[in-house]
């Protein structure tokens, strides 16, 4: 799908992974609606790549009422939905059973499952639902929905037990999806991403970010978010890519602490 033109649903946008997206999308001509919890920084975003370029909605990516009424807007808006990304998640670190025989708190675990899993279900069915309506383009397409998972829902570590489920349930959802809306002419991808350079882990210490470096074959480095951004613009274009996960991680494999 060329991209020039379209409209781009990019959840999580307002930071990190899903604000170098919306970057790489906004360069090739998209126009885009950034989803996003904090209000702050997405009008700061908003204003770098300007008003004609993006807008903002906040809302919360695991409430069903909000995200409904978020794509009848952007369909009453800008009239169509062409591409969707799900970059909204959080992460959290919590043992099966804590150092003193605790059991993890239930809570905690349903909350990186709503925010993650169903957060990212939730976007994609109404995503879903409104390129339905397009009419399709040359290549007989409606639409691309690309998610994130990590490369924690396949060597998820120690304390990932919660944030690992979500992201293999991700995974697991893509080849699904992917098949119910073949005959829409909606293509879903995800893309699993090793340790990339997003503020959070710049703000670890020096020490932390060389060991994590260290267990990386090649390239030897943290992944760019703008890499991220790259492989997203790759499998909006690239019409032959459905229903696959990509490793997005300098090949290598995290143990298991
Ligand atoms: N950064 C990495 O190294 C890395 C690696 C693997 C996977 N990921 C995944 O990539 C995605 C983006 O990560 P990031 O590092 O860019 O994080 P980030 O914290 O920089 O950005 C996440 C954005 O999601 C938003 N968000 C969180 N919960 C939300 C909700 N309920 N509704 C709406 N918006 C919400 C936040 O406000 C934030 O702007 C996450 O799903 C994360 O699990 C990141």
């Amino acid at each position: 799908m060329d991209l020039n033109k379209k409209v781009a649903v990019v959840t999580g946008g307002a930071s990190g992974l899903g604000r170098a997206a919306t970057q790489e999308l906004v360069n090739r001509g998209a126009n885009v609606v950034i989803v996003d919890m904090n209000a702050e920084a997405g009008a700061a975003a908003v204003d770098e790549l300007g008003a004609a370029n993006a807008r903002f909605i906040a809302l919360d990516v695991s409430s069903g009422p909000d995200v409904e009424a978020a794509f009848e807007k952007i369909l009453a808006d800008l009239g169509r939905v062409d591409i969707c990304v799900n970059c909204a998640g959080i992460g959290i670190a919590a043992k099966t059973i804590d150092r003193e025989g605790n059991p993890h708190s239930l809570d905690l675990y349903r909350k990186v499952i709503e925010v993650n899993l169903i957060g990212t279900f939730n976007i994609s069915r109404c995503a879903a639902a409104a390129m339905a309506r397009n009419e399709p383009d040359e290549k007989t397409e409606r639409g691309v929905i690309i998610n994130t998972a990590s490369i924690a829902a396949f060597d998820g570590q120690m304390g990932q037990v919660a944030y690992s489920a979500t992201k293999g349930g991700i995974v697991g959802m893509t080849l699904p999806m992917a098949r119910d809306l073949a005959g829409s002419g909606i293509r879903v991808n995800t893309i699993a991403p090793g340790v990339m350079a997003t503020p959070l882990l710049l703000s670890a210490p020096q020490q932390v970010q060389d060991g994590i470096v260290s267990g990386i074959p090649f390239p030897k480095r943290l992944g760019e978010p703008s890499e991220f951004g790259q492989l997203v613009v790759h499998m909006v274009e690239n019409s032959y890519l459905n229903g696959e996960t990509v490793r997005l991680d300098g090949a290598v494999r995290m143990q298991p602490r």
